[in-house]
């Protein structure tokens, strides 16, 4: 039947089927991702990303945090109310890039915006910066559709060596590292962010005269 196409969003309803499709959205977010980067290097001739990871969830660590939640490990739970089962991680050279990437990808139509999280403008106690995004992106199989979440970070090369190091050091003791420690980080994060303001304000004034230089005849 030639008008027999596949509409309605249906349930996942296997470990395999997750698998499958929360890839398959980590696939379909980072290629519109590195079109949008192709489009900006051919438009304006720079990149505002400078590399993206992305990372499938473990079945472990979703049963760990479906435990901490106080939910069963059942698949409608892991797809209801575990938000990073896939995952992408957008490094950017400049802040302004982050608030370009996160509203590009939020204008486009197959994709839903669930929430944000700005911990630019509003960090972490730890110094925590990022921005969050949780999107959802329909994924089309041979006979249905599903609708997968995505958490996009969106971060700057320093945000990004910041939140490593943290990660780090917040793994090796467990959530309570050294009052000192604790006290250096906040210090570096505070550093990250005044490298962050001082590389924009650099950037632009080189693109200032760089438009001035085009300017010439
Ligand atoms: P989960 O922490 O994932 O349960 O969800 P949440 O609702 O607390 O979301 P949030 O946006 O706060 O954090 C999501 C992810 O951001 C985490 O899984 C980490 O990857 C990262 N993140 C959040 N806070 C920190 C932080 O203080 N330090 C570091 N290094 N990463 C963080
Ligand atoms: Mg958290």
């Amino acid at each position: 039947m030639a008008n027999d196409k596949v509409r309605e969003t249906d349930p996942i309803d296997s470990w395999m089927e997750v698998v499958l499709v929360y890839n398959s959205a980590l696939k379909e977010i980072g290629t519109k991702l590195e079109i949008l980067n192709d489009e900006f290097q051919q438009v304006h001739r720079y990149n505002p990303i400078e590399h993206i990871k992305s990372r499938l969830k473990s079945s472990e660590s979703i049963v760990k945090k479906l435990k901490k939640k106080g939910y069963e490990s059942t698949i409608e739970n892991m797809v209801n109310h575990v938000n990073d089962i896939a995952g992408i991680r957008v490094i950017c050279s400049f802040t302004d890039d982050i608030y370009n990437v996160a509203e590009m990808i939020g204008n486009q139509s197959d994709i839903k915006v669930l929430s944000i999280k700005d911990y630019i403008k509003n960090p972490k106690p730890s110094g925590y910066k990022s921005y969050h995004m949780i999107v959802s992106i329909p994924i089309f199989l041979s006979d249905k559709i599903v609708e997968a979440k995505v958490e996009i970070q969106i971060r700057t090369v320093a945000m990004d060596f910041w939140a490593s190091l943290e990660h780090k050091i917040h793994y090796k003791f467990e959530g309570n590292a050294p009052e000192h420690i604790q006290q250096e980080l906040a210090e570096c994060a505070n550093m990250v962010s005044a490298l962050d303001a001082r590389m924009l304000s650099l950037n632009n004034e080189i693109h200032s005269l760089a438009d001035e230089g085009d300017d010439r005849y």
